[in-house]
């Protein structure tokens, strides 16, 4: 089909609303027909635990216009519009980087790549259903309905993006991306036997401040990887991802908020009562609240986790996918430099003979490290800004990001102990003195007392605040999710 078929607008006339031409290409139409069932039984069995008869206030995307593309009200979930929607073509696009940089993009994929490229999709599908998967039973404790609907906009969302995938598995990889898409829905988190691709995809997200720290990191390396797809020579990836990283950035609101609203109600809490010292753990929890040390060793868990999916920081992958023009850098298009890296060299920081060092290393060869670097700059705007709602309620105390040695299970830390500033430390010590840096049993036990669902519209739980706004500008007492009939 040619690109100027391909619209803006979002056509919602057959059963899977697209702005790709679905219509025309009968062949892609019925694998993506044969496909849905799966997924709808998948949604239904591995999506959010009860809550799918609800009616719940969702956004649905109905364009790609960046100026308008959702339209928000009310839904049940399993009848969500999940579609394909692509960002429009940028009108003579080139490869931006690699060794093909300048050539025409790509809207078929070359034959040398496939393999490549079929990983890196599946790869990524991987994780959107993953994270559906490990949110599941949280709407069983929702602090609010507000909150509530958050979580199943972003669980809908993550199914598109599954969509997404597959769309183009399925669109430009034969029998495989067939047989790809239907692995998708059959791997699940956490299984034992056939369990999600990424070590954190496969943890559970327990509780309310997990999944806002899910949503803040780990949906943030979502987003470093698509921003890294979105600069492909592969333009149908490309785009695809272009459209997904505007549906993205709600996740990630969903997470600086949700931290900045716990911090928000526990500074508030401790400064009615008159406790000046953080660390007075028994009589801030006396409150109701999440204490913030108690908040940093949640830091400490969920950072590393995601630090741990950028991969090794020397990767030969990373070079290949590079120089192939398959997979560039973060916002690639806005770098000034020869977007090729034969000659350059990047900083890795190493352990070596016990000491951190940094290493000038081949640029091409470091790339997860430079991705993993913009992710680090990137998630450190939220914790500066949780900081200000700590010095504004005059508590002395500062979250941090840990280290990035602290608590890693993959690269090149993943066989030292350190703690959260980055103090080398023996086995013997780590053990030692754990609980000081990740949640302990008594931490889940708290957390886990204070998951009491409140369902009254308008109503927060006694741990988190209120949020500044409403979701498309709706009133405090605004009823997100009618729960009953
Ligand atoms: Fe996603
Ligand atoms: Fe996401």
């Amino acid at each position: 089909m040619a690109d100027g078929m391909q619209g803006i607008d979002v056509d919602y006339d057959g059963l899977i609303p697209n702005n790709v031409g679905l219509n025309s290409d009968e062949r892609l139409k019925k694998a993506l027909e044969t496909w849905h069932p799966g997924y709808i039984d998948w949604w239904k069995d591995m999506g959010p635990e009860g809550f799918q008869e609800a009616l719940v206030y969702l956004r649905t995307a109905v364009s790609v216009d960046p100026k308008g593309w959702a339209k928000f009200g009310f839904v049940k979930m399993p009848d969500y519009k999940w579609g394909i929607l692509l960002a429009p073509a940028v009108p003579n696009r080139t490869i931006p980087f690699g060794k093909h940089k300048g050539e025409p993009v790509w809207q078929e994929v070359p034959g040398e790549y496939r393999a490549m490229l079929r990983r890196l999709l599946v790869i990524q599908g991987d994780t959107e259903p993953a994270s559906v998967e490990q949110q599941r039973h949280l709407g069983a404790t929702a602090p609010s309905l507000y909150d509530l609907r958050n979580l199943f906009q972003v669980n809908v969302e993550e199914g598109r993006h599954l969509w997404a995938m597959v769309y183009l598995l399925q669109k430009y990889f034969g029998t495989q991306g067939r047989e790809e898409a239907e692995e998708l829905l059959n791997r699940r988190s956490g299984h034992q036997d056939n369990p999600r691709m990424l070590g954190a995809f496969n943890e559970r997200t327990p509780d309310w401040l997990s999944f806002f720290m899910f949503t803040y990191f780990t949906d943030r390396d979502g987003k470093m990887q698509l921003e890294a797809l979105a600069q492909s020579g592969f333009d149908p990836l490309s785009r695809t991802c272009r459209f997904m990283l505007t549906e993205e950035a709600h996740h990630m609101f969903v997470g600086e908020t949700g931290v900045s609203r716990i911090v928000e109600r526990t500074c508030e809490a401790m400064k009615a009562a008159g406790i000046t010292n953080p660390a007075d753990t028994a009589r801030v929890r006396a409150l109701g609240v999440i204490d913030l040390p108690t908040i940093q060793r949640k830091i400490n868990m969920h950072y590393p986790l995601t630090l741990d999916l950028f991969g090794n920081e020397i990767s030969t992958n990373a070079a290949n996918a590079f120089n192939a023009g398959i997979k560039g850098r973060f916002r690639e298009d806005k770098l000034a430099d020869d977007h090729q890296l034969l000659d350059s060299t990047y900083p890795v920081l190493r352990c070596i003979d016990g000491q951190f060092v940094e290493q000038q290393v081949p640029a091409l060869s470091a790339l997860n490290m430079r991705l993993r670097d913009d992710f680090i700059t990137d998630a450190a705007g939220g914790v500066g800004r949780w900081n200000k709602v700590i010095e504004k309620a005059g508590i002395d105390f500062k979250l941090i990001l840990p280290h990035q040695a602290h608590n890693r299970r993959i690269g090149e830390f993943a066989g030292i102990k350190a703690d959260p500033n980055g103090q080398i430390m023996s086995e013997a010590e780590w053990g030692a003195r754990v609980d000081e840096f990740l949640p302990t049993n008594d931490d889940a036990a708290y957390i886990t007392g204070l998951m009491q669902p409140v369902q009254g519209a308008g109503e927060y739980a006694s741990w988190i605040a209120a949020p500044k706004a409403g979701i498309d500008g709706k009133p405090g007492d605004f009823e997100y999710v009618q729960i009953h009939e």
